[in-house]
């Protein structure tokens, strides 16, 4: 059960491998001094650090880590103390090859690399549940250690002989009899029935691939595997006595595993983001790291660590693209807008020989402290300790976009209407960033979550449908919320089966029409989506009299045509009113967004991918009403908006993401301003400056 991780700082530092420098004393001494320079308060510690703790097996050497942190400590610098399990010593693969991963082809990995362990193996078990127990005996209760990194970027699957006997175990659970394996699995489909449990094989590429109840299983018991492994983990930790918090460092959009599982087994979330910056405009890769910090903070709905992050290129991106003065600041306080309650690095000095010898750090190979990624990480050092006060300051639930795992894996999986380019990302971060675009505060959710609170509920491409979300979705519009819903929702049910009768399964009502066909667009072919009237009688706009009123008379709601893409849903419309129909084709004048009363709320339909301004448009229908009380009523581009609260106090970040300067005017009152700058003229409008961050305090 999650207990919560509670500190009185921001922390800033990183992860730190002095275990490859302990035969140079004076770059051990030097670097505690910058860090000191630097206002890192934080460093984690023991990434990777398997052989140094055990050369041999059975024999430790932890007295170099326990004066490091000890010396940290003297200094202010907390620990964040990592398990070892990331990577494993190479005698313990020679020794016991059966902790090595099996791939889907069934083929044993030789020893190398990292994270590719089995997670089943009893040996690897054992192997570290005694250094995890040596780590607390050693360091477990040093007062300078605040929190225990689990193991790093659990990731990966062993397709061993070992881990196929729990998968059957996992299935005989969830399942009771082959028979109803068989059922929910669709197995008759080309003959492919199973006559017992031991008869089901994890999918292979050299196998079984094809059926898509067996994939999503798989994906599944990948998770549960990885969570039981990160469970042992812990246990062996509190059962050598350490009570203190625990986390696990995620990684972005990853799909390997559904994240959302691990929640009750971590005190606090943590995640590594390392955004391509300067690829595309800055504004757009901001928002996707924006929705990065928002599914990471909404996992817990309470503040997350950024675990990770370049200070400044990465190494391992097909281009290694330097940090423009100001952009590392930038990127690392919208952590902090966002319900970071750190801003860590990878890393705080760089390795001189191997694979990351390259990747970017705070302390480089030149190795002084007049550098500038030194001198901004110091900045920035500054800026934190202003900002401590915000410490554990929570988001307010205003509006939630669904993103399920389960449900993106069960449509990837698919073959359907777009076998490629399926423009998910698109939908999703068109809609998210239309909603985040007038300042209003987005918590990524998945099925399994509540929809209490929420105003405004979007569920872009909600193929799969689980946890009786039909019903959750049908109260909230009832009771008052507002939904929107886009084309391919609903489709299939938790065992990837087509839903029967009228779909998105369970939801006509609501929405006030059916699925009837989707059409694939090629990669160039567009259609339009163009306004249609709803000045008209109710009556005159409903069902089929709906789709003749195009182009009859002038729009009230939407001004123009747009363009649209991918994929084009045709409905047949009930209760619904269409806004929008499509322009082209042998469907134009049929339904392309529609609006249905439902109770008290509202569902918006959207059976199209569209063009980023329709999003915005569209919200900016939805949201004044819904959000009269925003922060800044008419949000320039490029600028992002975001509130944190604590103790009645609100906590404004105005980020300029552009490359000028943007005026912008704060509807709310506030007393200060934390950080950046924020000159206001008479009638109340400040400027923020090229990629700087306001937060004012009201
Ligand atoms: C990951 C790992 C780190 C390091 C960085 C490099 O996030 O956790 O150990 O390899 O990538 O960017
Ligand atoms: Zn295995």
């Amino acid at each position: 059960m999650s207990r919560g991780f509670s500190t009185d700082k921001l922390l800033h530092g990183g992860d730190y491998n002095p275990e490859q420098w302990l035969d140079k004393p004076e770059i051990l001494r030097q670097d505690l001094e910058y860090f000191k320079k630097a206002g890192i308060n934080t460093v984690t510690l023991g990434v990777f650090s398997w052989t140094t703790l055990e050369p041999e097996e059975g024999k430790y050497q932890f007295r170099w880590m326990e004066d490091i942190v000890e010396e940290l400590y003297v200094n202010g610098i907390s620990t964040i103390l990592a398990t070892p399990s990331g990577a494993r010593p190479k005698w313990m693969a020679d020794q016991y090859p059966e902790v090595l991963r099996v791939d889907g082809e069934r083929c044993r990995a030789l020893f190398g690399g990292r994270h590719n362990h089995c997670y089943t193996s009893p040996v690897y078990r054992e192997k570290v549940k005694r250094i995890n127990t040596e780590l607390v005996k050693h360091l477990g209760h040093h007062p300078g250690v605040i929190l225990w990194h689990i193991s790093n970027e659990y990731g990966g699957e062993c397709h061993c002989p070992l881990c196929q006997e729990q998968f059957r175990q996992w299935l005989k659970e969830k399942y009771g009899t082959i028979g109803r394996l068989n059922d929910c699995w669709y197995t008759k489909f080309w003959s492919h029935t199973y006559q017992n449990f031991e008869q089901v094989e994890s999918p292979s590429p050299i196998g079984e691939h094809e059926l898509h109840g067996l994939n999503l299983d798989w994906k599944r018991f990948v998770t549960d595997r990885t969570v039981d492994f990160l469970r042992f983990e812990v246990q062996a930790i509190r059962e050598a006595g350490s009570e203190k918090p625990v986390t696990a460092n995620f990684m972005y959009d990853f799909l390997g595993l559904n994240y959302r599982k691990f929640k009750e087994d971590l005190d606090i979330v943590c995640w590594d983001n390392y955004p391509a910056w300067h690829k595309k405009p800055e504004f757009l890769t901001a928002l996707d790291s924006g929705f990065q910090h928002d599914f990471m903070r909404s996992i817990q709905g309470r503040p997350f660590l950024l675990m990770e992050s370049a200070p400044s290129a990465t190494n391992w991106q097909p281009v290694s693209k330097l940090r423009r003065p100001g952009m590392m600041a930038l990127a690392s306080l919208q952590a902090v807008a966002h319900g970071s309650d750190s801003v860590l690095y990878f890393q705080l000095r760089q390795s001189r020989g191997a694979s990351e010898k390259f990747h970017g750090a705070v302390i480089d190979h030149y190795g002084g402290d007049d550098t500038r990624v030194f001198q901004e990480v110091s900045k920035l050092g500054q800026t934190l300790e202003g900002l401590r006060e915000i410490v554990g300051a929570t988001m307010k639930k205003e509006a939630a976009i669904l993103c399920d795992t389960e449900s993106r894996w069960a449509m990837k999986d698919a073959k359907g209407p777009r076998n490629e380019g399926l423009p998910y990302k698109d939908v999703l971060l068109g809609l998210y960033g239309a909603v985040r675009s007038f300042g209003v505060q987005t918590d990524v959710i998945d099925m399994e979550a509540s929809l209490d609170g929420y105003k405004l509920v979007v569920a872009p491409m909600l193929y799969l449908f689980r946890c009786d979300i039909q019903k959750k979705l049908a109260d909230f519009v009832k009771q008052g919320g507002t939904l929107v819903m886009t084309f391919w929702s609903g489709v299939v049910d938790e065992y990837d089966r087509c839903y029967l009768g009228p779909a998105p399964g369970g939801l006509t009502d609501v929405l006030g029409l059916r699925f009837s066909e989707i059409d694939g667009l090629y990669e160039n072919e567009r259609n339009q989506l163009i306004p249609v009237s709803h000045s008209h009688s109710e009556n005159e706009a409903r069902g089929e009299g709906g789709q003749k009123q195009q182009g009859k008379l002038q729009c009230s709601m939407f001004r123009r045509s747009y363009s649209c893409h991918s994929l084009c849903e045709l409905v047949h419309i009930t209760t619904a009113r269409p806004l929008m129909v499509y322009g082209e084709d042998f469907y134009a004048g049929e339904p392309a967004v529609t609006c249905n009363s439902y109770g008290l709320g509202k569902a918006y339909y959207l059976c199209t991918a569209a063009e980023l301004d329709f999003y915005k448009d569209l919200m900016s229908e939805i949201i004044p009403n819904l959000f009269p009380d925003r922060p800044v009523l008419s949000v320039p581009d490029g600028l992002e908006v975001t509130v944190r609260e604590k103790e009645g106090k609100r906590y404004l970040f105005l980020q300029n993401f552009n490359r000028k300067p943007v005026d912008v005017k704060v509807a709310w009152d506030y007393e200060t301003c934390l950080c950046g700058e924020y000159p206001v003229d008479e009638e109340g409008t400040g400027t923020v400056k090229m990629f700087d961050t306001v937060v004012l305090r009201g």
